[in-house]
Order: C-alpha cells, then structure tokens, then sequence
C-alpha cells in the first residue's frame, strides 16, 4: 500500500480516537451541572440513537420500499412520505423507551403523545420527524429537528406542557441527512456539530462552537412565492441583489427546500433564510417544530430569528400547529430585515 494512503489512514484514526463522542461531549457538560439528575443527558444521546436508526432508513431510500407517500395526509393537509411516517415512529418509539420524557408534539400528529406514568421523564419533545420530505425521492438532505423543555410540573400532561415560548427551550438541535449524518445541538451556551461515522457506529465532534458568520453570501428563499410576499420583502431582496456588481459577485441565491439543510448551509458559509407570513398571515412554517429550535440554535450561535415584526422566540403559541413567517440569519442582517419591514409595511 502507498504510504500517501497508510498515512491518510493513520489520521482517519487517529481523528476519531482523540476526538470527543457525542456522549463524551454531553455527560462533560452535564458534569458542569453537579445537581443534574441525568435526564437531559439520557435523552440527547437517546435522540442521537434515534437519528442513527432513521438515517439508516434513510440511506436505503430507492433499495427499500420507503420511496413516495403513504397515501395519507396529515395534520398540515400535506402528504405523508413514507419516510415522514417511519421517521415519526423512530422518533416516538425511542422517546418513550428513554425514560426522560412525559409527552411529545409532532408535526405529524393532531394531539400531544403521551408517555405511560411507567416510563414518563421531565422533559417535554416538540419536533419535525422529518424535514424537507418531498426532496426525499430525489436523494436531496432532509433532517430531523426536535426542541427540548423541562415540565414546569408534575402530574397529569396537558396540551399546555408543549406550548411554550421558545425562549424557555433548554435545548434544541437538529440531525441532517445529507452527504454524511450530522447532529447539531445547543444548550445556549455553544452550538456544537458531531458527524457520524458510520462504520464506528458513533458520533464524533466535527465542529466545536459554531458561530454564524456576520456576512451573508447567500441568499435563500422561494423567489415564486413573490406574488404572496409582505411588501417589505422585494425592496429587501433588491437591496441584497444589489451588493454584487460586474467586479465581484457577493450574494449568491442558495435555496434547498428542505429548511433545516437551508438553515445549516447558512450557518456554515454566512447566509439569510426567508419564508414570510403572507399579508393575510397565512404562514408554511410550524412555530413548535422549525421556527423555535432553529431560533434557538441561531440566537446561540449569535444570530437572530423573527417574523418580521417579533422575535421568535418570544412568540405565544396558541395551538400545536400553529405556523409562522421565519426570517432567520446572522444578527445585523436580521435586523435590516425588521428595518425594512417597518419602512415598506405588511
Ligand atoms: P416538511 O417537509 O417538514 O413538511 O417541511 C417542508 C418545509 C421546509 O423544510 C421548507 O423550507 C419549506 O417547507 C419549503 O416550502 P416550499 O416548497 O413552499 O418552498
Ligand atoms: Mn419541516
Ligand atoms: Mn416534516
């Protein structure tokens, strides 16, 4: 064998033997917490358990029969990929069994899940089992996002334990299925990215305290939804259009259709997503599933997320499907957004 590759080799083994696990990363920032019970360490690992079983689905697309819809609709009126459903039943099953959590809200579900008193936990799960599905036949990213609160009290579980303001999340992540598995997860404090390597079977830390770039280089938002948008949003997308001139192009259009891939791109190379209410306030995306914990994510990584007019995080849902205009991004460019949408109106 070349030595070139034998060393190639080396460092590929190298990398993962001294390289923190994603339960390694956890259980050190539990021991930060001396009175914490655990819990929370149990379900994030639990939840990276769970991303692995669905990103082996996932992996299969095409082999297995998990291509195309169920045939059902669900809660949003949106077709169900068969995926969407297995992802949804992953997700629960692995929930239920970890002991840490007293109920769930899915984007797939009319009602809350609850969990047996025999195996019920602290934690409440809010999440999109699967995000991005209708890229899901042609081999695009698609991920899974969840949003983690503590129960405020015990007993009986009630809707009103999954509607909460984003702002009392104690953790939220995300777990991409794209050209490797990452999971992306915070607890305020830093945003942390693992990559699974599939042959160990394990998730190792890629990217320690991600930050969201200040610049945008890309621009991402469905330009054929213009005839729908707020009057503010067209000046916007001018006024960033305009950056680039014949001497260097600065703003690229960058748009997946899969928000949490959108999301990660951005957070990786410098980038503002946009998917606004429409003037009647008719909105795509769930406050509870995709708005919140990428919120949460961005505003740890110094970042901003709003509706144009409030903060989202500090939004009160009213029910568990609620939806919601989105414009999340780097901080300044946010708040350019907001600028505009006071100038130019609704
Ligand atoms: P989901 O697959 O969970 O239903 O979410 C799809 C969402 C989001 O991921 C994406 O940004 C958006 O829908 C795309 O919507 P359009 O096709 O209307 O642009
Ligand atoms: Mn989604
Ligand atoms: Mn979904």
């Amino acid at each position: 064998m070349a030595l070139g590759r034998q060393l190639e080799y080396a460092q590929v083994a190298m990398f993962t033997a001294n390289t923190l696990t994603l339960t390694q990363h956890i259980l050190k920032r539990q021991h930060k917490h001396p009175d914490a019970t655990g819990q929370l360490s149990g379900l994030l690992t639990q939840i990276g358990v769970a991303g692995k079983l669905i990103q082996a689905n996932v992996r299969r697309a095409g082999l297995i029969e998990v291509w195309g819809s169920t045939g059902d609709t669900n809660v949003q009126g949106e077709t169900v990929q068969k995926l969407d459903r297995i992802a949804q039943d992953i997700f629960v099953d692995i929930m239920k069994r970890s002991g840490c959590v007293a109920a769930m809200a899915s984007e797939e579900e009319h009602e809350i899940i609850e969990v047996p008193a025999d195996s019920s936990g602290d934690y409440v799960v809010c999440f999109d089992p699967l995000d991005g599905s209708s890229n899901i036949d042609a081999n695009v990213s698609i991920g899974t996002i969840f949003a983690i609160y503590r129960r405020t009290k015990k007993g009986e579980v009630v809707r009103g334990d999954t509607l909460r303001p984003g702002h009392e999340q104690v953790v939220a992540g995300y777990i991409i299925y794209g050209s490797s598995t990452v999971l992306v997860y915070t607890d305020g404090s830093s945003v942390d990215c693992f990559t699974l390597d599939p042959g160990a079977g394990e998730y190792f830390l890629s990217r320690a305290n991600l930050r969201m770039p200040d610049k945008i280089k890309q621009l991402s938002l469905n330009e054929c939804n213009e005839p729908y948008w707020p009057k503010w949003v067209k000046p916007y997308v001018t006024s960033v259009k305009g950056r680039n001139d014949a001497e260097k192009r600065r703003v690229s259009s960058r748009h997946i259709g899969s928000l949490v891939a959108d999301f990660h791109r951005n957070l990786i190379f410098g980038g503002i997503f946009l998917y606004p209410a429409e003037p009647s306030g008719k909105a795509k995306l769930r406050l509870l599933y995709e708005a919140n914990p990428l919120a949460f994510i961005a505003e740890a990584a110094g970042g901003a997320a709003t509706n144009g007019v409030q903060r989202i995080m500090d939004l009160q849902p009213e029910g568990l499907h609620d939806r919601t205009g989105l414009v999340i991004g780097p901080k300044a460019e946010v708040e350019a957004c907001a600028r505009f949408a006071k100038e130019h109106g609704n």
